[in-house]
């Protein structure tokens, strides 16, 4: 496995360019295998999630080819082959070729996601809403195996504002005989991306980014030409390393309006915030403020950074707490941080942190995507030499971090143990 080795301390300074948004990215790549033909996608980031979907796409006979950030997918040839278990496991966003599958052959055979280090992500809602457009499931040997006659409009009203779920009635809808209205819909800027690549396709959708999205089926699809929206979670998580570090960066191509709560809540922390000509700088030179956070569907404040804000707030002038209400156990890396010396207390879905005045060095590990994240901040923050096992888990989500990291000024550099199988 491998390792980042940082060295605290050091304020981030300077210029970093954001990449394509991983969670709209991925959804894109599924979308495109609606249309035979050629379809586009610029600013793709390379990225390990990008790459097994490209992996998931050669698997059912879709031609993908990636130069620099730009992937052109020909998805004349797709077929609804098998989506195995080994590429679901290794990423939950594979299950968003069910909506696409369904709507262009009728079939789809796709592996159950497991749980993951966040939760138990489940996906009923993903079948419950494309059950009512009229497709049949069967599960079988850890498979869902599922089928439509020709979907048909439906009104779906989504117990809670899924993403992922709202994306496959979504990609489904576009297909259906008729009129489809999703209720208490997700409205992250992916959404809104995913949209507009489909009616480029020549579907016809209405009120996405809004709670209810009114979709009228169409018969058939172009293939698209489009260019993927910057990634806020990027973008909040350079601009918390900033924060953290008592640094000041401007993070370029950042959409400033898909991040209202995430700065004011910088704000709150005594940071200051701006709108540049190519982008948004972040700066704050003192110790921050505290700041109570609840994670809600967007537009509230994004569970994907709230490992990050824990990791800043363990530094702050006084006792923050921190509320998680979209994964029942995204705390997990609250562990790690307290080996850095942080003082956090949880209980359930709260966080109860209390500031230090400085986190020091240990060895750590990567969780998941965002809680290694949230490890590079602590370690960019505490005094000394920290060293982060399984960095895999970070390269899934950021390219070239440690690279942007290099760029802002911070010692990090990473290591690689070769594993010697022993016969
Ligand atoms: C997307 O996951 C993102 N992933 C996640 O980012 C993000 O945290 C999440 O949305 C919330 O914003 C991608 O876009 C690839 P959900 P998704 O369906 O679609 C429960 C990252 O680090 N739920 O909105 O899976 C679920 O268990 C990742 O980039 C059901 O119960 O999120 C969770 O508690 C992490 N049944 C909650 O809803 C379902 O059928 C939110 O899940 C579906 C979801």
């Amino acid at each position: 496995m491998d390792r980042l080795v940082v060295t605290g301390g050091t304020p981030l300074s300077g210029s970093v360019p954001i990449a394509g948004a991983k969670n709209s990215a991925l959804k894109l790549m599924a979308a495109a295998l609606l249309a035979p033909g050629r379809s586009v996608i610029h600013n793709v980031p390379r990225i390990q999630d990008c790459v097994t979907m490209v992996e998931v796409l050669e698997h059912l006979g879709a031609a993908p080819a990636w130069t620099d950030g730009t992937l052109m997918i020909d998805a004349t040839d797709v077929t609804p082959r098998e989506t195995p278990y080994e590429l679901v496991s290794r990423m939950r966003a594979s299950i968003l070729v069910l909506g696409p599958l369904l709507a262009r052959f009728g079939h789809a055979r796709v592996a159950m996601p497991g749980g993951c280090n966040i939760g138990s992500r489940q996906i009923d809602l993903h079948v419950r809403g494309l059950e009512k457009m009229g497709a049949q499931f069967h599960s079988e040997h850890g498979f869902f195996e599922a089928t439509a006659q020709g979907l048909r409009g439906a009104v779906i009203t989504l117990d809670f504002p899924s993403v992922g779920a709202t994306e496959n009635a979504l990609m489904a809808a576009v297909a259906a005989r008729g009129t489809t209205v999703i209720e208490n819909a997700a409205r992250e800027p992916e959404l809104v991306d995913l949209a507009s690549f489909l009616t480029g396709m020549g579907a016809s959708i209405e009120g996405v980014g809004t709670p209810t999205i009114e979709i009228e089926g169409v018969d058939a699809f172009e293939p698209v030409e489009h260019t993927v929206i910057p990634d806020r979670v990027e973008v909040g998580t350079f601009a918390i390393a900033a924060c953290a570090t008592g640094g000041s960066v401007v993070l370029q191509g950042a959409r400033a309006d898909h991040m209202d709560l995430v700065f004011s809540k910088l704000a709150d922390a005594g940071a200051d915030v701006g709108i540049t000509e190519d982008g948004v700088a972040v700066s704050l030179r003192s110790r921050p403020n505290e700041v109570d956070l609840v994670t809600l569907p967007y537009p509230g404040f994004p569970t994907d950074l709230q490992p990050q804000m824990m990791a800043f707030l363990a530094g702050a002038d006084g006792t923050s707490i921190v509320t998680e209400n979209v994964f029942e156990s995204r705390f997990m890396f609250v562990d790690e941080l307290n080996r850095m010396g942080a003082d956090i207390r949880t209980e359930g879905h709260h966080a109860v942190i209390r500031g230090v005045e400085r986190l020091s060095a240990a060895p750590v590990r990567a969780l998941d995507i965002r809680a290694g994240a949230a490890m590079v901040i602590a370690a960019l923050a505490a005094d000394g030499v920290t060293e982060i096992e399984d960095m895999y888990h970070v390269d899934r989500g950021y390219q070239d971090f440690e690279a942007k990291l290099s760029l802002l000024g911070a010692a990090a550099r990473r290591e690689r143990e070769l594993s010697v199988a022993f016969s």
